[in-house]
């Protein structure tokens, strides 16, 4: 057994040398198929490229980080189970962090198993990925399996991203080298754009199989945007459930406050990470506090030449 996990260990490293990589924040990015990923990300993306066998029944949240996942993944957790947990104080979201709840599959790295477990959950299985739709097994297309895609304005998702490496302690990039390998693409499952554009045309030309749904929409018009998220995911809300408050009840316990109020998500951890890293303020537009106006215009440029013609806009 040792001598496969060695094996597979060599299988990887072999495997990263022959990728491009970039220096950011203290560790590298990896270029693997035109998008970028971080030492962490590789063995499993690699692994659930390979193994992941999608479901009919399955419901993938994707996204790229910054997007708001953290509440996605929050409100269609509590969608979907609504039946087994009622909203109440025993809830499952009041005591772990939806990322607990709703693992995202890259990070699913088989250290001590040959392949990863992907059967961990019950009948339906809600799963997250910041994979790119050209990246995914082929499965996830030719199956049932839904995906939920969340996008944001990327000026608020690159903000946002700033302060969560800062408050993960990797201050080596400065924030102008940070912004300028952003916009070269060069980010978490970068570039940005392409990882949306991806998804949102999926969404128009198979709109039963991908639901793209944008932040600043949901932030506007939760109760809406949730109900249309519930018809999509075949878990509709029934007027006698609407009536008796359900759809408060889910937005309520997924709340921006609610959820950053919460011990596990003040105090907990994942891996090295602090949940507490997942809420900063939440706001739409926030952007302006912190990008000079010289980037944002920058940022807008690259964004309306990315986006020209694609009836996509954030
Ligand atoms: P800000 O940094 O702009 O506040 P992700 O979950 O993809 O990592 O995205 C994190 C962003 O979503 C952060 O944005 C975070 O504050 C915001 N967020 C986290 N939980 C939220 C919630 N329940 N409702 C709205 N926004 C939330």
């Amino acid at each position: 057994d040792s001598d496969l996990q060695e094996l597979m260990e060599q299988q990887r490293k072999n495997l990263l040398s022959t990728l491009p990589r970039q220096r950011w924040q203290g560790s590298y990015l990896y270029k693997y198929n035109g998008f970028w990923f971080s030492t962490m990300q590789m063995p499993g993306l690699v692994e659930f490229r390979k193994h992941f066998q999608a479901r009919d029944s399955d419901v993938l949240i994707i996204t790229t980080p910054k997007s708001g996942t953290t509440w996605l993944k929050a409100l269609a957790f509590a969608l979907m189970n609504r039946n087994i947990y009622p909203i109440n104080q025993n809830h499952p979201l009041l005591n772990q962090n939806p990322h607990t709840l709703v693992l995202n599959l890259e990070y699913l790295s088989p250290h001590d198993k040959q392949h990863p477990d992907y059967s961990f959950q019950g009948s339906r299985r809600l799963l997250g990925t910041h994979c790119p739709l050209a990246l995914l097994p082929e499965s996830v297309m030719n199956s049932g399996c839904k995906i939920v895609y969340l996008c944001r304005n990327i000026k608020d998702i690159f903000v946002s991203y700033w302060h969560f490496t800062n408050k993960l302690g990797s201050t080596e990039t400065s924030f102008e080298e940070f912004f300028d390998l952003f916009c070269k693409g060069v980010s978490l499952s970068g570039p940005v754009w392409d990882h949306v554009l991806g998804y949102w045309k999926a969404s128009l030309d198979k709109p039963q199989k991908v639901l793209c749904l944008k932040y600043e929409e949901m932030t506007q018009e939760p109760a809406f945007n949730l109900k249309h998220l519930a018809e999509f995911l075949g878990c509709p809300i029934s007027q006698e459930e609407e009536t008796a408050g359900a759809v408060d009840e889910i937005l309520g316990l997924c709340s921006f406050d609610q959820m950053r109020n919460l011990e596990v998500n003040k105090s907990g951890t994942l891996g090295n990470l602090r949940n507490h890293a997942f809420f900063r303020n939440g706001k739409v537009g926030d952007w302006k506090n912190d990008l000079p106006s010289e980037m944002a215009g920058r940022l807008d440029q690259i964004t309306a030449q990315k986006f020209h013609g694609s009836g996509l806009d954030l």
